[in-house]
């Protein structure tokens, strides 16, 4: 038997001490679940797990490019949790490990680029071994690959068929940005300048689809502003659909596209309807071009980077307890506009840390405990955990799942 169910890798970060803290105030030190903290600083480990309430779990000692350290704490654990990031800058090496070892891993990643680099040289090998290797397991890409699950059992209950068209839709949320999350994002456009070639693949609506799978016909895009004639409400660009959109078609390959050769999905933020929509929607859209080119030059990046959160820093805890988010994903079918059904998942924190935090650690637990589907490779939130996980969000982690007709 393996020495730990769960090794939490990165907790001396941000995001890591808060998974570390939500496992020790749900589980316990000592309790059910056997569980250790990583990292590549023992001093620092120490001092944050007295400090933020996880004193006395066992602590791991690794560099994220030493593979024989990595390798001898992957041998210890049935699953491996990383919020070590930027990942394409720290997170291969690990990802080769656990699956060649067959050890379960879940991340935190939202880059694009990595994950396609990681299906590609590493879906293979996690298959063989029976490993599952679950990248976006927060707030990217969740709600957005857990609520068409969610929605489509929903709609095949009530219509015994599945909706052709989803539309996810950001209706509120409360939060902020850590360090952590700011470096990945500068390290893809850093990336994107030196490889071009990383801009097409970044647009490419299939770019985590396997090899030959099915493809399109997907619109509107996810960086439009635009009326939405079926709900009667304008709709801005949300700033997650680029990574959750790739998510869930990749799910829909991997369960062998069971919504059809039709099916699409598409992502925006609600906006409201009337002209106070309009105007919020193209604000909103206007500031997001006007940021993304910004941080589309190099020389302005270099400017704005000393102003943001720093690596380790991030949202304080009154922010992240005031926060919260609230999603709906409408589905319906062209062929028959009478069937159509809305589901709505919430979140009780901040949607980027505190729900986040609870979200991956309960992937994580989803992957040591409960009886899953069977297969390994480089897999999704849903295709790998399914309905167990959205059991453990909705009684533990303080998400919702609501159908509201
Ligand atoms: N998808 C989402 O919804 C979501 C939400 C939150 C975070 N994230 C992602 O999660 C990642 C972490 O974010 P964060 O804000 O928690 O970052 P952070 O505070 O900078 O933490 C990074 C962690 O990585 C560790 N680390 C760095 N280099 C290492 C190395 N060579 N070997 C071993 N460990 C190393 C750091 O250790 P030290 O403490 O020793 O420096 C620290 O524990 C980012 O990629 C971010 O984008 C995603």
């Amino acid at each position: 038997m393996k020495n730990f169910d769960v090794v939490v890798w990165g907790a001396s970060g941000f995001t890591g001490r808060l998974v570390a803290q939500y496992l020790a105030e749900t589980y316990g030190i000592d309790g059910e679940l056997r569980w250790a903290v990583a990292g590549r600083s023992e001093s620092k480990l120490q001092d944050v797990a007295a400090s933020c309430g996880f004193g006395g779990v066992a602590i791991l000692i690794a560099d994220s490019h030493d593979e024989a350290a990595i390798r001898r704490i992957a041998e210890q654990t049935t699953v491996i949790c990383s919020t070590v990031g930027p990942y394409a800058l720290y997170g291969s090496p690990l990802v080769k490990i656990c699956s060649e070892l067959g050890v379960h891993y879940c991340d935190l990643t939202g880059e694009v680029q990595w994950m396609r680099d990681m299906i590609e040289t590493y879906h293979a090998t996690a298959e063989a071994s029976g490993a599952k290797i679950v990248h976006t397991c927060g707030f990217d890409s969740v709600p957005s690959d857990l609520g068409v699950h969610f929605l489509q059992k929903a709609f095949q209950s009530e219509y015994e068929c599945f909706a052709d068209t989803v539309h996810y839709r950001m209706m509120r949320a409360s939060g902020g940005a850590s360090g952590g999350t700011i470096a990945s994002m500068l390290n893809m456009l850093a990336e994107a300048d030196k490889n071009p070639s990383l801009v097409d693949l970044l647009a490419d609506d299939y770019s985590l689809n396997p090899p030959n799978s099915q493809r399109g016909p997907d619109m509107p895009g996810d960086d439009v502003f635009f009326f939405d004639e079926t709900l009667r409400r304008w709709v801005s660009p949300f700033v997650m659909a680029a990574i959750n959109t790739r998510v869930v078609r990749r799910s829909h390959a991997l369960l062998g596209n069971p919504y059809g050769a039709i099916f699409r999905y598409q992502e925006g933020t609600d906006c409201g309807p009337g002209f106070k929509g309009y105007a919020r929607g193209l604000a909103a859209s206007l500031l997001g071009k006007f940021g993304m080119g910004l941080l589309g030059l190099r020389w302005a990046r270099r400017m704005i980077t000393p102003l943001l959160p720093k690596p380790g820093e991030g949202p304080d805890e009154k922010a992240r307890n005031a926060g919260f988010f609230e999603v709906q994903l409408h589905g319906r079918r062209a062929a028959d506009p009478s069937q159509r059904l809305t589901v709505q998942v919430t979140g009780d924190r901040d949607p980027g840390y505190g729900s986040t935090a609870k979200m991956i650690a309960e992937a994580a637990v989803c992957l040591a405990k409960d009886p899953l589907p069977e297969g390994g490779g480089i897999l999704t939130p849903s295709v790998s955990l399914g309905d167990a996980y959205v059991d453990r969000l909705t009684q533990k982690a303080g998400l919702t799942f609501t159908v509201l007709g």
